[in-house]
């Protein structure tokens, strides 16, 4: 069972195709999580997967949350597989600690994790108007793709390891740069952050209904968009999949363009 959280598209897409290569199933976790706590029941010799972005050098406060909730019900033969694919666009940080270290308070232990870089969806400081260039990233990506997935049928033992040239854990990012780097993402989900131009709006309700942390009302007279939670998880699906790109983040989101995922504005969570 694949488990994933996503927010352009990125990771979603990843895991499907991981799901498609493997004939396994792949599972939103918000679909999982919808009223309770998610319970997770493996089928006999089913592995356990998690696909997510890096969120500034660790991982989404969203998985965090679920994560902390999960119960994993599996048959006690063998030992689980349990493996974790991070998309990132410059650096993982501390995601790889991170999520072992959120294994193992479930009472399991990963195995293998593996980063592969995609388009860098943070719009505030990176720009995502070039599509070539973020063509040839998807590319090396999809490469990559098939050799993940032999190493998860291989139940390949992977930590740290390298598959896309890019060290796991800390790459070139120094440990206590890398803490400090997670701790201005408490600060940067504030939601006051966001705004909207009224004359682009289209009074759709489309980043309401498809929030994750449903912290997006159309509330007001002119059906515009409010955030109605002090925080949100800062994925940028609301940014990316608004059909008038009318949601800003700062002060450069708007001329560094938006980026619907790897298979454009039909590829949200059903
Ligand atoms: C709030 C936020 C923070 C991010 N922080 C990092 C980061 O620290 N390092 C990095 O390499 N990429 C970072 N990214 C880029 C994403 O991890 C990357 O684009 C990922 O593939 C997005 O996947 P998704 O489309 O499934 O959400 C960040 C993106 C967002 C929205
Ligand atoms: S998705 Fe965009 S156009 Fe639709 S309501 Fe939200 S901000 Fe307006
Ligand atoms: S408000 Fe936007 S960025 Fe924040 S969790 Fe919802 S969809 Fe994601």
């Amino acid at each position: 069972m694949i488990i994933y959280f996503s927010g352009a598209g990125n990771s979603r897409h990843l895991a499907l195709r991981l799901a498609q290569l493997l004939g396994d199933r792949a599972v939103s976790m918000e679909s999982l999580w919808e009223e309770h706590s998610p319970k997770i029941e493996l089928r006999a010799h089913e592995d356990l997967g998690f696909v997510m972005p890096v969120h500034f050098g660790g991982m989404p406060a969203f998985v965090h949350d679920f994560m902390s909730q999960m119960e994993v019900r599996h048959a006690m033969d063998a030992p689980l597989y349990v493996y974790g694919v991070v998309t990132f666009g410059a650096s993982v940080g501390e995601w790889e600690k991170q999520f072992r270290d959120a294994v193992h308070a479930c009472g399991l232990e990963a195995t293998a994790t593996f980063p592969v870089k995609m388009v860098d969806t943070y719009v505030p400081l990176f720009d995502v108007t070039n599509t070539e260039k973020n063509n040839n990233i998807l590319k090396q990506a999809e490469k990559l793709i098939p050799r993940i997935a032999e190493s998860i049928r291989k139940k390949a033992v992977c930590l740290q390891n390298e598959t896309n040239g890019r060290k796991m854990n800390n790459g070139k990012m120094p440990h206590w740069m890398a803490k400090w780097q997670y701790k201005y993402y408490e600060r940067a989900r504030h939601t006051k952050r966001f705004s909207v131009e009224p004359p682009a709006c289209q009074h759709c309700g489309v980043c309401a209904a498809n929030c994750p942390t449903r912290c997006i009302e159309m509330r007001t007279d002119e059906l515009l968009p409010v955030w109605t939670k002090e925080k949100c998880t800062l994925c940028l699906r609301c940014l990316h999949h608004c059909p008038a790109h009318a949601i800003r983040l700062g002060r450069n989101s708007k001329k560094h363009g938006q980026y619907p995922g790897p298979t454009g504005t039909q590829d949200k969570e059903e």
